[in-house]
């Protein structure tokens, strides 16, 4: 096992490797970005701006985490693909929308703790404080660390701890964003029977006994579902799992074709390749984390060719 604790790395140091496991290069602009790759020859990529995995590509398999050719890289904005972490609020701020959409983490450098590797496995741990600008934001100290391992798979691991006298309450998601051959064609199981929010038609709605199939713009927050979720793709003749532990939200987003054009940072026509299946605590199952105390949210991806 080869490893090096934060206190031997400087954040993305640029001479830090373990031989044909990790390597830090820089993307667009320069960012600095963590190189993974797992025995079996699957291969990641963890931006250290907001510790955003932008790449996931089992051995055998095309890419399965979708990043817009529209992406802003310029050390500030979101990255549009991969994995934001939106933390510490989901969506818009609740009073305050002058503050940023999905919350700091995703837009602020993240420390790299360490890197590590076994005969089977890739890690990586970045790991977070709010500096004074965010406390001002969310006025609650604490510590967050995700943890990346690789295998045939991808897990995340994203552990808050409350580092602050009182009890405070997060909304989080893992806002992975898939690649998809075209999305008027692929389905989604394990949410039939499902109660949602939908952010489009406004309203509680639950989802009836079949899959999930886009047919227009979809956002939606499933509630209160700790389920497994499976992307069917028959063009690509794939399927996407996604299984998650301490969450019980998932969110389904899809923006279609008038909300795309209203993105910069998403290019007009790509739409029908991609979708978001969000491992996320949000909305009535956002998390309060008593002082002292960690919550934990896990997904793990893996493909298999169908
Ligand atoms: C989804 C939300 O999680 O993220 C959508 O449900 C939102 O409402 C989408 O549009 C993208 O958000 P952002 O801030 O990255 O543009």
């Amino acid at each position: 096992m080869a490893s090096s604790p934060a206190s031997d790395l400087p954040p993305a140091d640029p001479t830090f490797a373990i031989p044909g496991r990790a390597h830090w290069d820089t993307g667009p602009n320069d960012m600095p970005r963590l190189q993974l790759a797992s025995p079996d020859g699957s291969t990641a990529t963890v931006y250290q701006h907001g510790a955003h995995i932008s790449h996931f590509q089992p051995a055998g398999q095309s890419p399965v985490l979708w990043m817009s050719q529209s992406c802003v890289y310029d050390g500030k904005s979101p990255l549009r693909g991969g994995v934001p972490i939106c933390f510490p609020w989901f969506g818009p701020h609740a009073e305050r929308s002058e503050l940023p959409s999905h919350g700091y983490a995703r837009i602020r450098p993240w420390d790299v703790d360490s890197i590590t590797s076994t005969d089977t496995h890739t890690i990586a741990v970045f790991s977070m404080t709010p500096n004074d600008a965010e406390l001002e934001m969310f006025p609650n100290t604490c510590h967050v660390r995700l943890t990346v391992t690789l295998s045939s798979a991808l897990t995340m691991a994203l552990e808050i701890t409350n580092t602050s006298d009182s009890a405070f309450t997060i909304s989080t998601a893992l806002h992975s964003y898939f690649e998809v051959d075209d999305v008027k064609n692929v389905n989604i199981t394990g949410l039939e029977n499902t109660q949602y929010l939908s952010k489009v038609e406004g309203g509680t709605y639950t989802q009836d006994d079949q899959p999930i199939k886009f047919t227009r713009e979809t956002d939606r927050v499933y509630q209160n579902t700790t389920t497994t979720c499976l992307l069917h793709d028959p063009d690509k003749q794939r399927q996407i799992a996604i299984e998650k532990t301490g969450s019980k939200s998932t969110v389904v987003w899809n923006p279609w074709i008038e909300k795309s054009k209203n993105m910069p940072d998403f290019g007009d026509d790509e739409w029908p390749s991609m979708c978001c299946i969000e491992t996320a605590a949000a909305g009535p199952d956002a998390i309060t984390i008593e002082p002292g105390q960690a919550h934990t949210i896990t997904a793990k991806i893996s493909a298999q060719s169908t």
